[in-house]
């Protein structure tokens, strides 16, 4: 399906006469994304529950689940809401931990003033895996509130009053999938404090190896033992096998434990070592643990490094047009297509492995092998970076999916907190069902949630603004959390080719 080439070079006169007219060009100045990764971590404010610090910037937000967790008598205060709701579920907010912890560890260089707002939002749910993961013996909590209950309202955070169950795993409920994430962000978010707060930091990395220990010791997964609070919702469709062995390696990272070297070498392939999956997800990790152990393994030339890297390799090569394991959906203006709901969640995860995977190739001067053609590490970023462009308003739409960024950005944006009037403009309680009014308003809603990116546009560029639309229009702290290190390394490499 070429253009003629007459038509190409109409087209191409008529880019240019756009872009002399400065309607185009989307090149976005350092500036630019340095203000886009500001707003992307000053996102995760508005997610908090718990009691929020004097050095709160979100100002709409207030206090919230202050007794979490004392029906059963253990303190569960803190932590994130996932997204538009007022859940708090453990799978996704671990995989958000660890995502932003990677996105410190290899592009925390490039944050400059934002590494300490970088850390305050790990610290924020590591906080509060650290009191879920140590308040009973054997015992791992991993959600509060009941997700059908909770739904059956539209509340702010701070007026919730609805039932705040507690979940748990243990020996008898087993939950792999959610105790190996759990264990994967306290690893990976020891490595950012390692040097800020040493002490701190091998907290988190001692309870690491524990809460793994228990997910190893005590195999199943959480939908089984919980599925009518985790399904579908945030149901492990993936299994546990894909969070083992992305546990083992985060915890390998942090600690250069031996033992950890042993287990992924004797259960990589039981595990999923030799499995090519092409998405990355709070679901699945299998892309990312191929990208972070062909890391480990760089500098030793062993056969797991070959391992590790051809099938790292073959998940790049499954995003790259023209390659002949090219297997990955684009929407006509460029954007990166997996499904219709929350669909910039896989935009955010692959941009990130792209660069960091772009980073360890710089390392040893190596490129990916996709069939007889190579692609060089370059080209991952100028891939990255067209996708990170098309979020911030580089697309058809001309329209950014960052909520408080650029001129044009989504209003309705699924998400209560932000839809109904703030605490401290409209302090009477707003009760469960009174809130809908402004679910169902065609209002912008009142409260900006700054940073947020929404579920995003659909296979043919086109975005539907509409509150109602939970899976265009909702944001989630996982698809902001890989953006945050996309974006930092943009912030400091602006001169790389388009
Ligand atoms: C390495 O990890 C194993 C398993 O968690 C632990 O028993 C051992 O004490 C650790 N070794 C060191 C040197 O920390
Ligand atoms: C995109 O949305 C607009 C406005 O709703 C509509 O007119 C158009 O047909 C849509 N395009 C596609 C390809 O769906």
């Amino acid at each position: 399906m070429s253009h003629s080439p007459k038509i190409s070079v109409i087209m191409h006169v008529l880019f240019l006469t756009l872009c002399s007219a400065s309607l185009c060009c989307y090149a976005f100045t350092a500036q630019e994304y340095s203000d886009a990764l500001e707003k992307s971590i000053l996102f995760f404010e508005g997610q908090r529950s718990g009691k929020l610090p004097s050095n709160q910037r979100l100002k709409w937000r207030g206090n919230s689940g202050l007794s979490d967790g004392s029906s059963y008598h253990v303190d569960l205060v803190g932590g994130y809401y996932d997204a538009g709701d007022n859940v708090k579920f453990g799978l996704p907010m671990a995989f958000t931990t660890t995502l932003l912890a990677w996105s410190v560890i290899e592009f925390g260089d490039s944050m400059h003033g934002q590494i300490e707002n970088a850390r305050a939002a790990i610290r924020w749910s590591t906080d509060y895996f650290l009191k879920a993961a140590t308040a009973t013996p054997g015992t791992l909590y991993v959600q509060v509130a009941d997700p059908n209950m909770d739904h059956h309202c539209w509340e702010r955070p701070e007026d919730m009053d609805t039932p705040r169950n507690v979940y748990k795993v243990s020996a008898q409920n087993p939950g792999s999938d959610v105790a190996a994430e759990t264990a994967a962000a306290l690893a990976a978010a020891s490595i950012v404090f390692r040097s800020s707060d040493p002490s701190y930091s091998s907290k988190l990395l001692q309870t690491a190896m524990k809460v793994f220990d228990f997910a190893d010791r005590h195999r199943g997964s959480y939908s089984d033992a919980l599925s009518s609070v985790v399904c579908p919702f945030y149901c492990s469709y993936s299994g546990y096998n894909d969070e083992l062995l992305w546990g083992a390696s985060w915890i390998h990272a942090a600690s250069q434990n031996g033992s950890y070297l042993d287990y992924i070498r004797s259960n990589g392939h039981t595990l999923g070592a030799d499995d090519d999956d092409y998405s990355f997800s709070w679901d699945d990790k299998r892309a990312g643990t191929k990208v972070l152990l062909s890391k480990s393994f760089l500098e030793k030339n062993t056969e797991e490094f070959q391992l590790y890297k051809a099938h790292s390799d073959n998940y790049i090569c499954s995003l790259i047009p023209g390659t002949p394991s090219f297997q990955a959906q684009y929407t006509p203006g460029g954007l990166l297509y997996k499904g219709s709901a929350s669909n910039l969640q896989y935009v955010t995860t692959s941009a990130f492995l792209l660069l960091t995977y772009s980073k360890y190739l710089n390392l040893n001067g190596g490129a990916v092998k996709c069939g007889t053609s190579t692609v060089t590490a370059d080209k991952l970023i100028s891939q990255a970076k067209k996708q990170i462009d098309y979020i911030l308003g580089d697309n058809p739409a001309k329209m950014s999916y960052m909520v408080g960024f650029g001129e044009r950005y989504p209003q309705r944006i699924h998400h209560r907190g932000s839809s109904v009037p703030s605490v401290h403009d409209h302090p009477d309680h707003i009760a469960c069902n009174n809130g809908f009014q402004y679910l169902y308003s065609s209002s912008p809603n009142p409260n900006v949630l700054v940073g947020a990116i929404v579920g995003g546009p659909d296979s043919k560029d086109n975005f539907s603004d509409d509150r109602n639309n939970y899976q265009q229009s909702e944001p989630a702290t996982y698809i902001n959390a890989p953006f945050v290190g996309a974006v930092a390394f943009f912030s400091a490499n602006t001169h790389t080719n388009q």
